[in-house]
């Protein structure tokens, strides 16, 4: 096993733009394969990475100033993990390495979203389907929040973000500034993520376990579950503290894995924001979950552990398994060993910023989530019961609120996404699963159950646990069109559970 510690905790460099379009400035990003030592004691990795970065740069944008991005794809022409060729979208007569990108949590145009038919290959060679045109643009009109960057590709998504394809997008903006939260150095991003390694460092991706005999090779597995954990792409990494406040921006980039993150001192998180921004007022957790691609903004206080090692711990129990102590339980390690630089003048006030509520409902929908055996014998998630081609049956009008009620009759959390729109969660509430199972009636079982305290600000993404209907209110908008909905579990996502959805004007 690897030794824990040994290595700093990397922070990303910030991108930077390479000029100015129209007054409005530019970057070129670009996705290559490299090598990169993951941890001291393992052999340099081959990763793909932004500009040739695991994980990628991170970008600083403000709200209302639009940037545009040309991502451009230099990568092999043939895939280091292994392909379904079964699975949409990856099928033997497509180019095996596709890439597009999704600014997950942006507020962004559907030509620029990333969808995942507008995939492109090695310098525009082949594009997919849906693809539009090479430069992005994000316009940026969204309050400050963590949003994060990745590949989108059809029916590779998995393995393209386990490759290394993603990073941080981080949205600033004058209300927050005006707090005088941790900033600067003391003002940290946390992306993390599960990994396994082969002996010579290379990443190992699993081909076909948990599949029966009669699933394809390489398949699609039904989720992937490393056991060692990497912070901003090192091993178990430590870094170094002054006995002052710190804000951590902790992205979930896991394929699959959740986690319950703590502090081995007990200390508590002093949790400040979710997915989409601020919450109304900081809110202190023993611990707190985070399923793949949500996010948590909180503040730790180091102040008065001067002298002191602290351990973020992670105990959430997934489908591998309880999370063991000496690998998938520990994810890194806080030092107290600098002197105070300088005095600490930030703030953690009582109020953050408004988050107000909906006053009024265009339209309810039901959706299920639910599972099937596909043609080989595997499990096969699914959105309502369709599959990824089925017409789109999710059409908002451009402006209306809607609530969805996501009735989960499957075994497992889904975390699930809606791109463009932020929403908030209304409440949760348990139903008989049998009665559901034999009759496809709802039976409830307890009342509806709002949502937890850390959970009542912007959402991105929800967890929707198996026996409980999750409502969820959001306005669709600001723009027209074609965008996607879907689980954030890689593995359920890129074998169907996911699906278009079109606003109408
Ligand atoms: Cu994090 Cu559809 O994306
Ligand atoms: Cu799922």
């Amino acid at each position: 096993m690897l030794k824990k510690f040994v290595d700093s905790l990397p922070i990303m460099k910030t991108m930077r733009p390479a000029g100015c379009l129209h007054g409005v400035p530019y970057f070129e990003v670009t996705m290559k394969q490299t090598f990169q030592k993951l941890h001291r004691d393992l052999p340099p990795t081959k990763v793909w990475g932004y500009n040739g970065q695991y994980p990628g740069p991170t970008f600083h944008v403000w709200k209302h100033q639009p940037i545009h991005v040309l991502w451009k794809n230099e990568l092999p022409d043939r895939h280091f993990l292994p392909i379904d060729t079964t699975v949409h979208g990856a099928e033997k007569n497509q180019p095996e390495v596709r890439t597009v990108v999704h600014l997950h949590g942006g507020v962004t145009p559907d030509t620029s979203d990333g969808y995942p038919e507008a995939w492109f290959t090695r310098h525009f060679k082949k594009v997919g389907p849906y693809f539009s045109h090479r430069m992005y643009t994000y316009p940026n009109h969204q309050d400050a929040a963590n949003l994060w960057y990745h590949d989108h590709a059809m029916g590779i998504t998995r393995l393209n973000i386990y490759a290394g394809l993603s990073g941080m997008y981080i949205v600033h903006d004058e209300n927050e500034v005006r707090l005088n939260l941790p900033c600067g150095p003391f003002d940290l991003p946390l992306i993390i993520q599960d990994r396994s390694f082969r002996e010579d460092g290379s990443l190992y991706y699993p081909s076909r376990p948990n599949q029966p005999e009669t699933a394809p090779t390489p398949s699609v597995i039904p989720d992937f579950y490393g056991d060692t954990i990497l912070v901003n792409g090192k091993v178990w990494p430590y870094l170094n503290v002054e006995p002052r406040k710190y804000r951590f921006r902790i992205l979930n980039g896991s394929n699959a894995r959740f986690y319950r993150f703590s502090l081995s001192n007990g200390a508590p998180l002093i949790q400040i924001g979710t997915d989409q921004g601020l919450l109304e007022t900081p809110v202190r957790v023993p611990s707190l979950v985070l399923a793949p691609a949500e996010r948590a903004d909180v503040i730790i206080d180091f102040s008065t552990c001067y002298g002191k090692t602290i351990i973020l711990e992670n105990d959430f129990e997934s489908k591998d398994g309880k999370a063991d102590p000496e690998t998938t339980g520990t994810i890194m390690q806080f030092r107290v060993n600098q002197r105070l630089s300088r005095t600490d003048h930030s703030s953690i006030p009582g109020w953050l910023a408004p988050v107000p509520r909906f006053t009024h409902v265009d339209r309810t929908r039901t959706l299920k989530l639910n599972m099937r055996k596909d043609s080989y014998g595997r499990n096969i998630h699914l959105l309502d019961d369709r599959l990824w081609s089925d017409p789109v049956t999710e059409v908002p009008k451009l402006g209306q609120t809607e609530v969805w009620r996501i009735v989960n009759g499957t075994e497992a959390i889904h975390p699930i996404h809606l791109h463009l729109v932020r929403f908030q969660i209304l409440d949760r509430q348990p139903f008989d699963v049998d009665v559901y199972k034999q009759e496809g009636r709802t039976v409830f079982t307890g009342p509806r159950v709002p949502p937890d305290w850390n959970e009542r600000g912007w959402k991105d993404t929800v967890r929707s646990r198996p026996g409980e209907v999750t409502r969820i209110i959001m306005k669709f908008g600001p723009y027209p069109g074609l965008f996607v909905w879907h689980c954030h579990i890689l593995e359920h996502e890129d074998y169907e559970m996911m699906r278009p959805y079109y606003i109408r004007t």
